[in-house]
């Protein structure tokens, strides 16, 4: 049974509406990422669910009681914010003593109960220290501390890594994720960072403009795009427009050659459009690669990036981007040059909305 019950909720500020009829059954113990541009209305919906602000239709539910009436601090809901919002003149020991005062708790409780929080984030031996005596990183651990202290029945945290730097990133979101799961606590996780999302959720809601194109494992997300919108936004893409040559045997055509598609191709007719989508690392040009379908073009670019060198080749119109893991050796083609991608034909995904 789901945990956290978000049903038909909708948020207008004045006539313009941000949130359009949001659905979604967040399990306990579940880690879910809203993933979306900014403007999407990801703020809005935590702030719906924190209680900070009131939907305009629909209803939250957590544990199968509704939080319609109540108020920010009769929902025991622990939140973090991108921007460190620590109070900076308490130590880092008041700081996550801060609700469990407000809660009444005896002091020999919270003292045992911050002792136990900052060594859950490592930082036992900074209680004393004040917020600006800290790294953004360790500023965001204790609000992370914060939040969890007066054990909460949902965590949601907003964009909490985006002002750190990119190391720092990668190690606190495993950190968040680690103590997520140790903890067994229902977390709502916002980002527009795709890799984030990628890595560490159980599911994924990819949003745009106030709805959800999709939810899914992140599995489903990257390899199963929904739409045309999550195919572009969760990792790189080729979006190719291809024309359809006989539809019976989905056979279709990039610039003058052709393709026989795996996927039925519908009710289209010869000489309609169609679009594909290829992932950059589908396929290879390497010699003896495997594939069952290929495409030749000429090479208009290629830039090392690191563990990959991504190469755009040119076929009729389209221009074509692909990956090639990086190797002592490797000579990466040269611009000019014509190569050949082979890859399966069940990686090109028809992208229908
Ligand atoms: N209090 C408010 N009054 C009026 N408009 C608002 C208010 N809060 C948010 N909005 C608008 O609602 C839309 C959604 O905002 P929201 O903060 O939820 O986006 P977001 O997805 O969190 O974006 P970002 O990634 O930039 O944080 C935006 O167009 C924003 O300007
Ligand atoms: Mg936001």
């Amino acid at each position: 049974m789901s945990f956290l019950t978000l049903t038909s909720i909708q948020k207008s500020f004045g006539p313009v509406q941000v949130v359009k009829d949001f659905n979604m059954d967040i399990e306990k113990g579940e880690f879910v990422s809203f993933l979306g541009p900014s403007g999407c209305g990801k703020t809005t919906i935590l702030r719906m669910i924190a209680g900070f602000e009131t939907p305009t239709g629909g209803n939250i539910e957590i544990g199968g009681k509704s939080q319609q009436n109540l108020k920010p601090n009769q929902r025991n809901i622990g939140m973090v914010f991108q921007a460190y919002a620590l109070f900076p003149n308490m130590n880092v020991a008041d700081n996550v003593a801060f609700g469990l005062k407000i809660a009444g708790m005896p002091k020999a409780q919270i003292d045992a109960r911050v002792k136990e929080m900052l060594g859950l984030i490592h930082l036992g031996h900074l209680a004393d220290r004040f917020p600006y005596q800290m790294s953004g990183g360790q500023q965001q651990r204790v609000a992370l501390a914060r939040a969890l202290a007066p054990k909460p029945q949902v965590l949601l945290l907003d964009e909490p890594l985006s002002a750190l730097d990119a190391k720092i990133r990668v190690s606190l979101r495993e950190e968040i994720r680690m103590i997520q799961q140790q903890l067994g606590i229902t977390t709502v996780f916002v980002t527009h960072d795709q890799e984030e999302a990628l890595s560490i959720s159980d599911r994924i809601v990819v949003m745009n403009a106030g709805r959800a194109d999709q939810i899914g494992t992140p599995f489903e997300i990257y390899n199963k795009p929904a739409t045309r919108f999550v195919a572009s936004f969760v990792g790189t893409l080729n979006l190719i427009e291809a024309k359809v040559v006989d539809p019976a045997s989905n056979r279709i055509s990039i610039g003058d050659q052709g393709i026989t598609l795996r996927e039925p191709l519908g009710s289209v007719k010869a000489g309609d459009t169609v679009s594909l989508a290829l992932r950059p690392e589908a396929g290879s040009i390497a010699e003896g690669a495997k594939g069952d379908t290929a495409l030749t073009g000429e090479v208009v670019s290629s830039n090392f990036l690191g563990s990959v060198i991504r190469t755009r080749m040119k076929v009729g119109n389209a221009v074509i981007s692909f990956d090639m893991f990086n190797a002592p050796g490797l000579t990466p083609p040269a611009v000019g040059e014509t190569v050949t991608l082979r890859f399966t034909a069940s990686d090109l995904l028809i992208i229908r909305e």
